[in-house]
């Protein structure tokens, strides 16, 4: 009973706020079925995004590391600095969620770069360390478990069952908690990428992105006294009077680690390199129209970076798009 309850709250740290509310079905791809699920879950809000619903947006610029081409050709590794345009956000669909609530984690971080030549590239992190689910169908089957799983249902209900089905989901969850600041959080890519060099060496590859202020959590019982911005209206702070700085890295696979399981983290001992810093200057002039506006898909790459076989990058661009879509209406 004890760990079943322990499941419940880990759970709940990461898909948060369940409802009780019927099983659907329906016969939409896997990934707009997910985005029904986090709307049954959380409700529908327009104009907000179906998960990641409140953030702000901010602006500066990256600086590749002198080590970073000899990994991928992509242009945004070549030479000077790199405009980029970057998304912090609390999880869940609920936009008027408290930044400090158990629920907002993970909090997330997604950066556009914005090249010379006119394209632009995507990088949409998040402070898990690892996923809790390594499939689509399984991320659709959570979402209906905890649409199935109210508090007055027989126990084990959907939700207990599929936990006790993915032990790595309330292992996903036990590596989130609230930050002091959006500035001292440290963000992971949980998916691989495969990075292409000029001689065409290939290396899978996870980032991470580092605060150059160091990380610092929050005790739980802190968060929860935290006013509900404290965390967006902290960075509008900082950025006030200082410039905010990240170090973004590239964890390199060696053979045999997979790279189509995002529940699998690589050891901590596999080498990071040096990829280059972010720093954001300002908060966008109207965040809440810019992050309107604004859509990251982890598969918008370049030359020189690509998908691996983890089978979560192409539903998260098809759910992403059905999100904006839909927040558009
Ligand atoms: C199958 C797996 C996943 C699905 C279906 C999914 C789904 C979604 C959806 C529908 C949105 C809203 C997008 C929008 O309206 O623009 C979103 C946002 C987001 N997701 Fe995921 N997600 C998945 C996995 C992940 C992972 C692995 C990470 C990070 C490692 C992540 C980080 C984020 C972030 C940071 C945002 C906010 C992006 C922004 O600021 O625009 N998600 N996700």
């Amino acid at each position: 009973m004890h760990s079943t309850l322990i499941h419940r709250a880990a759970i709940a740290a990461i898909v948060g706020l369940a409802t009780l509310a019927p099983a659907w079905a329906d016969d939409t791809s896997v990934p707009e079925q997910i985005v029904n699920g986090m709307n049954k879950v959380w409700g529908s809000h327009p104009g907000f995004r179906a998960n990641h619903a409140r953030g702000i947006v901010t602006e500066g610029s990256f600086v590749p590391a002198p080590g970073a081409a000899g990994l991928s050709k992509a242009a945004i590794f070549a030479g000077g600095p790199v405009p980029v345009t970057v998304r912090f956000s609390d999880a869940t669909g609920v936009p008027t969620l408290p930044d400090g609530s158990p629920y907002a984690n993970p909090h997330g971080m997604a950066i556009k770069f914005h090249l010379a030549d006119g394209s632009e590239m995507d990088i949409v992190d998040n402070s898990l360390k690892f996923f809790p689910v390594a499939t689509p169908e399984d991320f659709r089957d959570l979402f209906a478990a905890i649409a199935a799983s109210g508090p007055d249902s027989p126990h084990p209900n959907k939700l207990e069952q599929f936990i006790g089905a993915h032990p790595s989901v309330p292992a996903a969850s036990a590596t989130v908690a609230t930050p002091g600041s959006l500035a001292q959080e440290a963000y992971f890519g949980v998916d691989a990428f495969i990075f292409v060099n000029k001689d065409g060496k290939r290396q899978p590859v996870r980032t991470q992105i580092l605060p150059v202020a160091g990380v610092e959590h929050l005790t739980a019982d802190a968060a929860a006294k935290e006013p509900p911005t404290f965390l967006m209206d902290e960075m509008r702070a900082r950025l006030g009077k200082e410039k905010v700085s990240y170090r973004l890295l590239a964890q390199l696979a060696e053979p045999g680690d997979p790279t189509n399981d995002a529940t699998k983290p690589w050891p901590d001992t596999r080498k990071t390199v040096e990829l280059g810093t972010i720093t954001l200057t300002s908060v966008a002039a109207d965040s809440a129209t810019a992050e309107k506006a604004l859509l990251f898909l982890p598969g918008n790459l370049a030359d020189g970076i690509e998908p691996s076989d983890d089978p979560l990058i192409d539903a998260r661009n098809q759910a992403y798009a059905v999100s904006f879509g839909r927040r558009q209406q």
